[in-house]
């Protein structure tokens, strides 16, 4: 498969085959904002554990405004009755696709059984889907890591679980649970996922894309029907738009990074007013790259305690790329 427009996930019709990842603390309502101005695609909510879904009333980490969809949910826990309710409540909120989180390395996450520690339960994984697949009517999907570790690669194992239980989708994060994020993703074995899943279930590769020539040279190796990008989305929030206009032959739009920081930080200060600043921090280490001295600005961003401050050295720094 390459890139492609026009892809559907069960009923959910969808733009194009690129998806923007769930990053807990990263993909919040500003920045899904902000993504939203290059991507057209599906996008993601961070996680939320299904315990604290049923609870609240209303939570922050699902707020959404109509354009910013389609958009997709996550959740998280390992509790296939609280499931079934925390994913009405999901369908009832307006989401368009509830993803079943079985990656999440943080050790406590892992400790209570969810995130990556269902790998090491895929008959766990199997109930949780089943009992989310009956409560609702829109798609379900499934987002995995290979295994726990090399010794216990179950990738293909919980292909064919998904496909049974009648999942839509399954995104294969091509690393274990013990490498976290580091060492190369192995798109070799999302290759060797989409073989067992044949044309039965969606799946969708992830890791390791930064750039347009990851993304194609993904789709080219793994032959999965789409990719999901993650922290490429940090660096570069237009990466898709990339993709799709290197696709359709349309010329690339000259972006202008401080053009897209500033907009970004309109949407903080609308969100967060006097805790933009803490927010800018985060995003700044992913985004502020390529420029010459541009650690300076980093480093002085991190120490501005006002929003006020960023901005003046932000319109204060040279971006001339380097
Ligand atoms: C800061 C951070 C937060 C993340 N939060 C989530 C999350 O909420 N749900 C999830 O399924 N994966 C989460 N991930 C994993 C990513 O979605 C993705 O699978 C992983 O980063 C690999 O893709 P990449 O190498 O392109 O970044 C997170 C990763 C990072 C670095």
């Amino acid at each position: 498969m390459s890139f492609k427009k026009d892809f559907k996930i069960g009923n959910l019709k969808l733009s194009h085959n690129i998806i923007y990842a769930p990053l807990a603390e990263y993909t919040d309502f500003s920045y899904r904002r902000l993504l939203r101005n290059f991507h057209t695609g599906l996008m993601f909510c961070e996680m939320i554990k299904m315990e604290a879904l049923i609870r609240e009333k209303s939570t922050k980490l699902l707020e959404y405004t109509k354009d910013m969809k389609p958009i997709g949910a996550q959740l998280l826990g390992a509790n296939p009755n609280v499931a079934q309710d925390a994913a009405k409540k999901l369908e009832d909120l307006g989401f368009d696709i509830i993803d079943f989180n079985s990656g999440c390395p943080v050790p406590k996450v892992v400790k209570d059984g969810s995130g990556a520690a269902m790998l090491k339960n895929p008959k766990l994984i199997f109930d949780v889907l089943e009992k989310i697949i009956k409560a609702v009517n829109i798609p379900v999907s499934i987002k995995i890591r290979l295994g726990w570790d090399d010794n216990s690669i179950v990738a293909k194992e919980i292909v064919r679980i998904a496909k049974d239980v009648g999942c839509s989708m399954i995104t294969i994060h091509g690393r274990t649970k013990k490498q976290g994020y580091s060492g190369r993703a192995n798109w070799q074995a999302i290759k060797e996922c989409k073989e067992v899943a044949k044309n039965d279930i969606l799946v969708i590769g992830n890791g390791d894309l930064y750039c347009i020539d990851d993304v194609n040279s993904m789709f080219d190796l793994t032959q999965a029907d789409g990719v999901m990008i993650a922290r490429g989305m940090l660096s570069s929030p237009w990466l898709s738009m990339g993709v799709e206009n290197c696709f359709t032959k349309k010329k690339q739009p000259k972006i202008l990074r401080k053009e897209v920081l500033l907009k970004y930080i309109s949407y903080l200060i609308e969100e967060k007013r006097e805790k933009a600043v803490f927010d800018l921090r985060r995003i700044s280490g992913w985004f502020l790259r390529g420029f010459k001295d541009i650690k300076y600005l980093r480093v002085g961003i991190n120490a501005a305690t006002h929003i006020d401050e960023a901005i003046k050295l932000i319109n204060r720094f040279n971006w001339e790329e380097e």
